[in-house]
């Protein structure tokens, strides 16, 4: 995957002055996204939600890219609040908002949201959600801009059950549930776009040895170490299909779509209805409060 990615690649560079903003960019395939981008000369926001981190992050991605145009801001998805104040805080030093990448994510974990999400549903899904939206009319100024949100094969093992959004039960299931829930996100924020300069796509990055492991006790840690070692591919590798969706024209006709290995993949029936995607918008947007 990392050669047919990378050979894909060889030919986009960014125009200066390209604006993005990377979600959970101080670890993992959001640093590595950040330091590919950063490298062909855009300005690159990433935002997380320990300083301490992202300082450490934002020094290394200066120092590997050879670019000082990289900044960081404070975000936390599992706080509504904070995700408001972020964007308030964006819009006013931001005037351009080329590419949004919702990489941000927790893996299966049972935990809760200050505003009681279950944890995977309201990071992965919810605060991406309302950060994408109070960024919109930013994006539409920017056009031609895209939203890439990261999203995983695993979605393929759940279905949504509107009667319980929040489902909080198995911690696999609740990951898979939240993944699927960026696909459909991602296809409704499609076809709202349509025409007005915005696309979107929902990418599948493979199995990366990043540093998810960390929520798990250290049994299980070790266990995963092993597993991630042996048929995990690296950050860096996993970089390249955001970086493909991010740059390349080849994606444009796209839009909705679902990307792995650097192309558009195929989704389940389930995962491609869009009455689901559109019920999910309006219920999302009543639990953010954004109606
Ligand atoms: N790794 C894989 O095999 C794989 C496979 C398919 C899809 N994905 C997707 O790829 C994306 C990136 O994952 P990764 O593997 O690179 O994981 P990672 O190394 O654990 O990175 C996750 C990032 O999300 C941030 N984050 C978590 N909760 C947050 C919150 N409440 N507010 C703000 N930032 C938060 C983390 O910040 P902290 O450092 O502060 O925790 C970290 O920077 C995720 O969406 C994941 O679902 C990964």
């Amino acid at each position: 995957m990392f050669e047919t990615c990378t050979a894909r690649l060889a030919l986009f560079y960014m125009s200066c002055g390209m604006r993005l903003y990377v979600s959970g960019g101080n670890s993992g395939i959001g640093k590595e996204t950040a330091v590919a981008l950063a490298l062909r000369g855009a300005r690159v926001i990433i935002a997380c939600r320990d300083e301490e981190k992202a300082r450490k992050a934002v020094k290394e991605i200066k120092a590997r890219s050879h670019s000082m145009n990289v900044l960081h801001m404070e975000v936390d998805l599992a706080n509504m609040r904070s995700i408001r104040e972020f964007c308030k805080t964006f819009l006013q030093k931001e005037k351009r908002l080329d590419i949004l990448i919702n990489n941000a994510g927790v893996p299966s974990v049972l935990d809760w949201t200050d505003d009681n999400f279950s944890m995977c549903f309201g990071v992965n899904h919810l605060g991406h959600f309302l950060l994408t939206n109070l960024l919109l009319l930013r994006l539409k100024e920017s056009s031609p801009s895209r939203v890439l949100n990261l999203t995983c094969s695993s979605y393929k093992y759940q279905k949504l059950d509107f009667k319980d959004l929040n489902y909080n039960l198995f911690p696999f299931f609740t990951y898979c549930r939240s993944k699927l829930a960026n696909i459909y996100f991602t296809q409704e924020l499609a076809r709202m776009m349509e025409g007005k300069g915005v696309t979107a796509y929902a990418i599948h990055p493979g199995y990366v040895q990043s540093s998810w492991t960390c929520h798990y006790s250290i049994l299980y840690r070790i266990f995963a170490q092993v597993v991630m070692f042996m048929f995990f591919i690296s950050c860096e590798a996993g970089a390249q299909a955001v970086v493909y969706c991010a740059v390349s024209d080849e994606v444009l006709p796209h839009s909705g779509g679902y990307f792995a290995d650097c192309r558009p993949a195929p989704l389940r029936a389930f995962a491609r209805d869009s009455g689901v995607a559109k019920k999910l918008w309006e219920a999302s947007e009543r639990l953010v409060k954004l109606a």
